[in-house]
């Protein structure tokens, strides 16, 4: 029989808007995922006319069912900061309070990078790992997540970091390989440098790597020379839908 009641989570990307009713006791999806194609212009209105609609398409999400919504952008209290792949209306919008307003459920909003980091935590690569874990999803840009003895420290943006005079994310994102047309290890050279810059940096005791290259790890991964264990991500592109359900379930 069908949970009912179980969190919301929802990705909103920059192409597409994911979501799922989790069920946090599996750390899995309750119900077939449901995507829509991500409204042109990507307005904080038109993502909540979406997100309406994955919300009443799940008989498993009630009207006390927390939704957790993740954004490729810095979101700091319910504010989203920055829109590196969405409409730029959304700087400094109040997105958690216009979500709540039209869903009328509890809405957290959160990075999308830091909830893949969060599911990691609870039920995926870094389950159990004391110490700094530096999540990083590499996809149209990287997104980072820092994790220390199991707490998050958001917004951390490493996906940014200046190296060699470049935005790291436009040198070493997985679909900059793609429209380079660069081989695995061509790209690979770009990721050794990202990483080790990284590990210089912040001196992780693990390092995941998700995003959706990441189900290819047998042809990067090991190439990569660095000191810290460097592990693929074990709940690939689920991660941010149950990482968002997770933190609405525990605000
Ligand atoms: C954004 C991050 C985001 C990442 C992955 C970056 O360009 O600045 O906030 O986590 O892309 O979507």
């Amino acid at each position: 029989m069908a949970k009912h009641g179980l969190p919301l989570g929802i990705d909103v990307g920059g192409s597409g808007i994911k979501g799922a009713p989790v069920d946090l006791d599996e750390g899995a999806f309750a119900a077939k995922r449901m995507r829509v194609d991500t409204p042109v212009p990507s307005t904080p209105d038109a993502i909540a006319d979406v997100i309406h609609g994955i919300v009443d398409h799940f008989d498993e999400v009630r009207g006390d069912s927390p939704i957790g919504i993740t954004m490729p952008s810095v979101v700091t209290h319910g504010v989203v900061r920055s829109a590196a792949n969405i409409d730029k209306s959304w700087i400094d919008f109040e997105g958690e309070k216009l979500f709540e307003a039209k869903l009328g459920h509890d809405v957290v909003l959160v990075n999308d990078a830091d909830a893949a980091g969060v599911a990691e935590l609870h039920y995926g690569a870094a389950k159990g790992q004391k110490g700094l874990v530096v999540m990083t999803t590499l996809g149209t840009g990287i997104g980072s997540a820092l994790i220390y003895d199991g707490v998050l420290i958001p917004n951390s943006e490493l996906g940014h970091l200046e190296i060699d005079g470049y935005d790291a994310e436009t040198r070493a994102a997985s679909s900059i390989k793609d429209k380079e047309g660069l081989s695995y290890p061509e790209w690979t050279k770009r990721l050794q440098r990202y990483y080790s810059h990284l590990e210089a940096l912040l001196w992780p005791d693990l390092i995941v790597v998700g995003g959706g290259v990441s189900k290819d790890h047998e042809e990067f991964l090991p190439l990569l020379k660095l000191k810290t264990p460097i592990v693929p991500a074990k709940l690939e592109n689920k991660a941010g839908i149950i990482g968002a359900a997770w933190l609405a379930a525990h605000k």
